[in-house]
């Protein structure tokens, strides 16, 4: 049987050097250089696989922008700051949000753009993007590439994208979850043969006395030491939105998406998008040790209804023809909604900033 390219080369590694974790696989799936999902494609938008907030509405990245515009204020106005987009997709949040930072003009002049792109192709649609714009962009492979100086950094379901490991418990302990070739010569979940040692320990409390057969999901903890180190030590702030679980928990939620629907996430490895929740809990602790504030998380409803959501569609929809109000109302309701495929509850939004900040807004309790 004919496979892919990647599906070939993922192959050829597990024959070679046994079954690799989940990690590993969804590390090749989604950014090999040569076939991984984001290294060859545009994936978003009706005609892509899915569709993300600011592509949903054009209000979440303007209110994005204005609680950018509030960081700022907070970190005393200076007179440069670099506003850092993790994973800027088609960089719609990020020109909606500077759009409307044009309300506080001299937020706006002192942005420097610093864009972390794995992906060619949507490098390149940034380029075009950002082309036409007053405002200095640069692009980095990683967070750590963006020069030092006072940040404000987004990130917009960014770390669902960055790879997961998963545990699975034994009788006798945890072990590494993998991905082998099965007796069918199908690539197939699989345990390694080796328990992780003291796991048990390393785990938050609740999830400990989990039962036999559970899955722990956990990512580096290198991003979230990263933004907390940085935020603290350049007075800065950062806000991440994304799908997840506001505390550590077990269960398995890598998940595959082609065309918005559910697939198999061993099957077409690299045409597909595979994602798996964020663990908020883990995030949070990260950046903690490094001494940064936390705030939040918040359902993504309450984060925007906090930063005045339904004020801003109703503004929006003075300017714009009748149909077009719908379309507003409509996106809207799916970025706050509960229901199937809405996405207030299951999203949530967290920021980190310097402990001498004050408190950033959209993360106030609801009344
Ligand atoms: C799900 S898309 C989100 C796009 C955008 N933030 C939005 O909300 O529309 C994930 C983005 O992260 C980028 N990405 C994924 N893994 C990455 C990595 N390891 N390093 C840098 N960028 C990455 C993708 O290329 C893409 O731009």
């Amino acid at each position: 049987m004919d496979h892919s390219p990647l599906e070939a080369e993922i192959r050829v590694r597990i024959q070679k050097a046994g079954p690799m974790s989940v990690r590993q696989f969804m590390s090749y799936c989604l950014t090999h250089p040569d076939y991984g999902y984001y290294m060859t494609r545009d994936p978003l938008g009706r005609t892509g696989d899915f569709t993300t907030s600011p592509e949903i509405s054009q209000v979440f990245g303007e209110l994005i922008g204005l609680w950018a515009a509030s960081a700022w204020h907070l970190m005393g106005q200076p007179e440069n700051v670099r506003l850092v987009e993790l994973g800027p997709g088609r960089g719609t949040m990020l020109l909606d949000a500077l759009r409307a930072a044009q309300v506080v003009p001299k937020f706006r002049q002192a942005i420097v753009v610093h864009l972390v792109e794995a992906s060619p192709v949507l490098r390149k649609r940034q380029e075009v993007s950002f082309g036409a714009l007053d405002v200095p962009v640069m692009w980095h492979e990683s967070f750590e590439d963006v020069p030092e100086g006072q940040v404000i950094v987004l990130a917009n379901e960014f770390v669902d994208a960055l790879p997961v490991n998963q545990a699975i418990k034994q009788f006798n302990g945890w072990y590494e979850r993998t991905v082998e070739i099965d007796n069918a010569g199908s690539l197939a979940f699989g345990i390694s043969d080796e328990q992780i040692p003291l796991f048990e320990q390393m785990l938050p409390p609740q999830v400990r006395d989990a039962p036999i057969g559970s899955i722990y999901e956990w990512r580096s903890e290198h991003l979230g030491l990263a933004i907390g180190q940085r935020v603290v030590s350049q007075h800065g702030a950062a806000l991440i939105v994304d799908y997840g679980h506001a505390q550590s928990a077990v269960g398995e939620t890598l998940q595959a998406v082609g065309g918005h629907a559910f697939a198999n996430p061993l099957v077409s490895p690299g045409e597909v998008d595979l994602t798996a929740h964020v663990d908020f809990q883990a995030l949070a602790l990260a950046a903690e040790r490094m001494g940064a504030r936390t705030f939040g998380p918040v359902e993504q409803a309450q984060f925007l209804r906090n930063l005045g959501v339904e004020k801003r569609a109703l503004a929006l929809k003075a300017y714009v023809p009748r149909e077009k109000g719908d379309e507003v109302d409509a996106g809207v309701q799916r970025l706050l909604g509960e229901g199937r495929g809405e996405m207030g509850r299951l999203f949530k939004a967290i920021a980190f900033a310097d402990p001498k900040l004050g408190d950033l807004p959209g993360f106030e309790p609801v009344p």
